[in-house]
């Protein structure tokens, strides 16, 4: 089985909008009247959750007239997240049907397709001319990519000069044997772990500068909080989410993995 067809049948669960609007139901949410924050538990697939992507977004200079790319956008939550706080149009690219289908519905319930729309794409291959946008972030999507530095240079392709690019990821920070699954994979098929200095290799070699690089671990450290506390992605990732979270967090104790973020500059 191919990479690409391993990470769309790991994440591309069937109906992963109704089983998140099921959830919210559950809690008391109003899902006829959907709102972004409502979500936020649930949809920033990654540590740290939204104020995450919030932190992001600062580090980018996100304003309402930008043209943002979010690349591997899973089901839309950071992208919306961007479009409701800054009101700038955003387009996320995503790997998994199944995801972009729940990105767009979910977009369309918070009144927010016009300014936010989604494609299937690999990020290897953008389906956008060059210079398309001016800021672009990667939030938790390189573990599932061997060939960072071409996904790298395409997105170099579609910014502008001197746009700005987040990466946002889990690197190996210290040796040790990664355990498994972990939330992005089953197994090493499909994990590509790297280093920060193998991320600075390759947004370099894709001719990028780098502006700045933070160990964001310790700030990240916790469950994803606000009103309805019982609510994580657990909901996107299924039954397993409590194992492969387990894994993810005795990684990160023993210090094997860490929460980076990089800002560069095309
Ligand atoms: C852990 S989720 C993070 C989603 C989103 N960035 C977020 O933070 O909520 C990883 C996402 O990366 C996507 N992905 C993995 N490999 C990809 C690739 N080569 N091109 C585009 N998307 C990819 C997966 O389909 C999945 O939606």
């Amino acid at each position: 089985m191919s990479i690409q067809d391993l990470v769309t049948q790991h994440y591309g669960g069937n109906d992963v909008s109704e089983r998140i609007l099921a959830a919210l139901r559950a809690h008391g949410v109003d899902v006829e009247h959907l709102a972004v924050p409502d979500l936020a538990p649930v949809d920033n697939l990654h540590a740290g959750f939204a104020p995450a992507t919030e932190y992001v977004l600062s580090c980018l200079g996100v304003g309402a007239s930008s043209r943002l790319l979010d690349v591997g956008c899973g089901i839309g939550g950071p992208a919306r997240l961007a479009a409701w706080s800054r009101s700038c149009r955003v387009t996320g690219v995503d790997l998994t049907p199944a995801f972009i289908g729940a990105a767009t519905e979910l977009t369309e319930r918070v009144g927010l397709a016009d300014q936010v729309s989604f494609r299937v794409s690999a990020g290897d291959a953008l389906p956008f001319p060059d210079g398309t946008f001016d800021r672009a972030m990667m939030i938790h999507v390189g573990m599932n990519i061997e060939d960072k530095r071409a996904v790298f240079a395409e997105t170099h392709r579609v910014l502008a000069p001197r746009g700005r690019f987040a990466v946002y990821e889990q690197m190996r920070t210290g040796p040790g044997e990664l355990p498994f699954p972990q939330p992005w994979a089953d197994d090493k098929r499909s994990s590509f772990v790297a280093s920060l200095q193998d991320y600075l290799t390759d947004l370099e070699a894709a001719g990028f500068t780098i502006e700045e690089s933070e160990d964001r671990t310790a700030a990240v450290a916790g469950p994803p909080g606000g009103p309805a506390d019982a609510l994580t992605p657990g909901v996107v990732f299924g039954e397993d989410f409590v194992r492969r979270i387990g894994n993810n967090i005795a990684a990160t104790q023993a210090g094997i993995l860490g929460a980076m973020l990089v800002v560069a500059r095309a």
